[in-house]
């Protein structure tokens, strides 16, 4: 189904959250053979934190945002936070984060795309040269970027009358 105008918020969260899901339990599949961290970057709430803790029980995730919002049980220990501006911890991160990551999941979006073009692709920019090789890149924005190769979704099953949220895929 395409989106329409008439499309209620409630119905674009129910997208947004039905194909995160599908999403993180692709890549976590995906990247099952590829050693390395997780990062979330776009803490939140927890939420997709919560479910990627569910998925990878014994790789390290680490977590980034501005401040932290999420409950005590949606978030990492405080050292696997890491907070800031991402144009600041992103670049500054890999003393810390020694190995290259096996999956970034990237969900930065604000309700203005437009806005949030830039930095999406600084996210692509600094992943293609990150991320292991194989590893793979979720975005909810364009994060297109030399070295990083654009994948096509996988087939996400939603609710009737809900359409597709866009999401960007890339492997290192
Ligand atoms: C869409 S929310 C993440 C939702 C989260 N993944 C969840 O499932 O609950 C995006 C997050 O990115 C953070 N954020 C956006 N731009 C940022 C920036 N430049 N630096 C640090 N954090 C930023 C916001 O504070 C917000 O918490």
């Amino acid at each position: 189904m395409t989106r329409t105008a008439t499309e209620s918020r409630l119905e674009r969260m129910i997208a947004r959250l039905v194909t995160q899901r599908a999403l993180l339990d692709w890549a976590a599949e995906r990247v099952s053979g590829i050693d390395g961290p997780v990062l979330e970057i776009g803490l939140g709430k927890g939420r997709t934190y919560s479910h990627l803790r569910r998925l990878f029980p014994g790789r390290d995730i680490w977590a980034f945002d501005y401040e932290v919002h999420a409950p005590a049980h949606s978030r990492p220990a405080p050292e696997r936070i890491l907070l800031g501006d991402f144009r600041e911890t992103l670049p500054a991160c890999w003393a810390e984060i020694e190995a290259p990551p096996a999956l970034v999941h990237a969900d930065i979006g604000t309700e203005s795309r437009r806005a949030d073009a830039a930095l999406a692709r600084f996210v692509g920019i600094v992943m293609a040269q990150r991320l292991a090789p194989g590893g793979i890149l979720l975005g909810d924005r364009d994060m297109s970027s030399p070295g990083l190769v654009p994948l096509d979704p996988p087939a996400v099953a939603l609710p009737e009358g809900v359409s597709a949220w866009p999401y960007c895929v890339y492997r290192r």
